[in-house]
This record gives C-alpha cells, structure tokens and sequence, in this order.
C-alpha cells in the first residue's frame, strides 16, 4: 500500500470544538458490510448491565449516601446516581460482590436499621459495615433504577440452608416464617429474583477451590435453590478466571449445567501487571496501545469458552455470563487502595466500546455482561465527590449503545487496517449493528488509532436508508478525563463526518474515537 502522510492542523473534523494535530494517511476506505443474520439472533439488553459490589465507595457514599448529604435522596438513595443510570436503561445490576458475597450473611442486612450488627469488610479494607445497605435497600434501589436484580449468593462462608433461606425470603408467597419475617420487615409481597449466582470466583476469593470440588458445590447448593411460585431462578455457576478453560470443562463436564441458566468468566484489562497496574490518568501511547490489546484479548477468550460449552451444549441454550470486565488501574493517589478507586478517560470509553462490539457480536452465547463497577469503583460510570457527581467517559459509551438493547443483531464483515505500535499491531477497527424494534439500524465504530482518520464506506446488503444521525465521542488526549472542575471534557457530541452516498452509508472516523451511527 502506498503511504502518503502529511501532518495538518485539523479544524473540529466537522464537529464540535476539537482542534486535533493529527497525521492523515491517504488511503481507500475500508470497506464494511452490514447484512441480516441468519436465522436472527439477538443482543440481549443483559450484555448493558452493572455491577454494585460492597466495596470502597461503591454502596456506602456512592449509591447509599449520608443522612446528612446535601443531595435528592429517596431513603439514603441518591436520586442523581439513579437518575443518570435510568437514561441509560441499565438493565441488570449485580449485588453484593464480587469476593465480598462469598462473605456477606443477609441476615445481617435486614430488620430495624439501628439494630443490624456490625461486621467488617475483611475483603476489602478491614472496614466497619453497619449493614444499613441490606436485602430490602437493594431491591429498592433496583426498583428505582427500573432494572432487574442479580443477586450473588455465599457459597465460600455460607450454608445451602442460607442460601435456601434467602430465596424463600425474598420469593415466597406462602405461609411461612420467612414470609411474616419479610412482611414484618416492610415488604409484603416477594420481590421475585431470578438471576441468582451460586457464589463467586470460587476459584479465588470464593473458596479457592478446586473445579472438581466447586462442581459438587454447585450441585449441593443448587439442589436446595428452589423456584418458588411465580419465579423460576436462572442460576450462573461461578466460573473461569480470564484463560482459565479447565474451569469451563470440569464445571460443564461435572454439572452439565443442567439446572443452569449460564457460567460466568471474569476478565480485566490490567495494563501492568498486578503489583503495578498502572495509572488510570498518568500515560503514554505504550500504555495506552497496551491497554487495548488486552481489552481485544477478550475475544479469544470468548471464542474458546464458547467452543468448550459448544462440546456440552451445542444448542447453545446456556449463556456465557461476563459477571466481571473492565479496565483495572491502581488506585488514585491519596485514596485508600483496598476502595479500587480510579479515574476513567477516553482510553477507558474506547475499552469499553470495544469489548460491547465483540459481546454484541458473540451474542448468541454471551448473554449477560456486567461492567466492574458502577460507582467509584474501577470502571465506573459515576463518581461522586461529597454532593457532586459526574459522568465518566465510559458512561457516555453506554449512553450511546443503548440502541443494541433487545436488537436484532447484524453481523459486520470487514477487514480493517493495523494500528501499529512498535513491533506490534492490533486491529485499529472495531463494529457492531443490530436493527431495534422500529427498523432503525445501529452501527458502532471504533478508531483505536490516535493519530489516523479512518475513512469507511459501508454497504447494507439489502436495506435501505432515507436519514441518518450520528454521536462521537472523542477528545484531544486519550488521556482526558472528566472531573469535579472540569465534568464535560469527554462527552458525546452531534457528528457530521457520516453522510449517505447512494445506498452506501460514509464514515470519516476521527482517531481514538468512538461513532454510534443511526440509520432510518
Ligand atoms: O471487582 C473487584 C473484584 O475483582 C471482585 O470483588 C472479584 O470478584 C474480582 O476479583
């Protein structure tokens, strides 16, 4: 291919207040194609969901604010935290960890709130838990955010009898103890949870045991979770750390997952290594190239997951639940390092955007996805500073996505040029499409590259548009952020750089850059 690069001040590329130094590379656009899937598969809204662990200032002055707080509050829910997460219909919201549910007894969290014991978070920071944040407050809050609750049970320091007893609170209908207990607490009719985790990395945190034992301890607890009238429970085996596929095997091979709804892989981009993560503001393009080969790593792990359920389940009727994924940084100078506190910028949002093309597009097994976590914690969405709150770049990427939610999934087909780094290359590319419920097809592209326009001319085999929109989220560094000063340095904005040619639709993509495009 024949290079040609000329180094240019470029002038808001046709959108909004960005003056970019940037080099272009003369080539032909790449060419992607966009065509029905057969036999119609698709992108469940579950691959957008969360996850709240009790950790560091996820629940306790994230979610769950001080009486004293100067904030809208439902109870001690902070409505600004809820009201940002509504716009981006988050679906599903995990609770309450992490290695912290293999630790957590819900007898604790419930009855009068000045009289439920003190424990200490022994996983994360040794602090005291007054358990004011329990049972009843977490369903609130998934009420109030309108999505569905995911429960992670104790399988590490818990009993089967717990645990059978936390679902018969939480969904029985009928006369028992449990019952007048849950009533006598304040919530008369059940709350109906489905997604129930049979505990969590018990490879790990949860036990540190091996595939064969946790086998048995998936069949012992799951005998004893019982659907109760009205709601039939979709178990998720803990499953694999990142490569882990002796896990999936074992687990797959012991259990069948007979009574299973899926297994869960975790997976985080950690750019160092675990000693030294490296930071979430402080970089350079060696980290930052780094950082999103890992974040396409995912795939490949997908891939062989998949093909390891395939061999049990080849109907593909269990779902590959990614309960844990994100970006992993060390903490941010002069917090606490047990509360995983980080700042999140535009390398962050273009992790993300990444990893939710390659779930939409490994849709018909992965179908569930949970980012880590929500608030102030690893790859948040909202960070809060005393009544102050901001949106991550990240939250932005969700914001844009939510179209995929429940849409028919379109595959992409396109090679796409390298980003090269170094001795090292990754696809500078990434798409997905899906078509709602109204017609409109979506597409999200991304431009890992941070010095090069990307031209892209799209084909849509068989469908045809009248009008089109589009949002972009980009900056100047890929190291900005948004803060308490400055909340709005990394947002989404209108992009003019896509246009219709004939049946074709146009996309000038600009470098590190995220394109959601709308076609009507
Ligand atoms: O998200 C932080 C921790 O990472 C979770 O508690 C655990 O499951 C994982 O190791």
């Amino acid at each position: 291919m024949k290079h040609n690069f000329k180094k240019i001040v470029f002038f808001g590329f046709l959108y909004t207040n960005v003056i970019l130094t940037i080099k272009i590379q003369a080539q032909a656009p790449v060419q992607l194609s966009i065509r029905e899937s057969l036999p119609g598969l698709t992108i469940s809204k579950y691959i957008y969901g969360h996850f709240s662990e009790d950790l560091g200032r996820c629940i306790y002055d994230g979610f769950w604010a001080d009486p004293s707080m100067p904030v809208k509050k439902q109870g001690r829910i902070r409505m600004d935290v809820v009201e940002a997460l509504k716009k981006i219909k988050i679906p599903v919201l995990r609770w309450p960890g992490g290695c912290f549910a293999d630790q957590y007894h819900w007898r604790d969290g419930i009855g009068p709130q000045g009289q439920r014991p003190k424990t200490v978070n022994t996983t994360w920071g040794m602090v005291t838990d007054d358990n004011s944040f329990g049972t009843h407050e977490f369903l609130e809050l998934c009420s109030l955010l309108g999505c569905e609750p995911y429960i992670a049970g104790n399988v590490g320091t818990g009993t089967p009898k717990e645990m059978e007893d936390w679902l018969e609170y939480l969904n029985y209908n009928g006369e028992s103890a449990l019952t007048d207990l849950r009533k006598k607490n304040g919530r008369d009719k059940p709350w109906n949870v489905s997604f129930w985790g049979v505990g969590n990395e018990s490879w790990g945190c949860g036990g540190s045991m091996s595939p064969e034992y946790y086998s048995n301890e998936y069949k012992r607890y799951s005998e004893f979770a019982k659907n109760y009238p009205g709601t039939k429970l979709k178990l998720i085996a803990s499953g694999a750390n990142g490569d882990d596929y002796n896990w999936t095997d074992v687990v797959l091979k012991n259990t069948g997952l007979w009574n299973a709804w899926g297994i869960s892989m975790h997976y985080y981009v950690v750019v160092g290594d675990w000693g030294h993560k490296g930071s979430a503001t402080q970089f350079d393009e060696s980290e930052y190239f780094h950082g999103l080969k890992k974040c396409l790593h995912i795939e490949g792990l997908i891939n062989r997951h998949s093909a390891i359920m395939d061999v049990y389940d080849p109907e593909k009727a269990k779902a590959l639940v990614v309960d844990e994924w994100g970006i992993w940084t060390d903490a941010e100078p002069g917090t606490n390092p047990a509360f995983l506190y980080q700042q999140n910028s535009l390398r962050d949002a273009l992790i993300a955007a990444s990893t939710l093309n390659i779930f939409n597009n490994h849709c018909a097994r992965v179908k569930m996805a949970n980012l880590a976590q929500t608030v102030n914690v690893l790859q948040s969405l909202v960070l809060t500073d005393k009544d102050k709150m901001l949106l991550t770049p990240t939250y932005y990427v969700f914001d844009m996505y939510q179209a995929h939610q429940d849409a028919m999934w379109l595959p992409v087909q396109f090679s796409s040029p390298d980003y090269v780094y170094g001795n090292e290359k990754i696809p500078a590319i990434n798409a997905s499409a899906s078509r709602d419920a109204s017609g409109a097809v979506h597409i999200s592209i991304v431009n890992l590259d941070p010095a090069k326009i990307i031209s892209i001319k799209t084909s849509l085999e068989g469908m045809h548009f009248k009008s089109l929109s589009a949002q972009v989220l980009t900056s100047q560094k890929f190291t900005d952020v948004n803060t308490f000063e400055k909340p709005f340095t990394v947002k989404t904005v209108e992009f003019k750089g896509a246009r219709k040619q004939g049946d074709d639709l146009m996309v000038e993509m600009p470098p590190q850059s995220v394109v959601v495009v709308e076609l009507k």
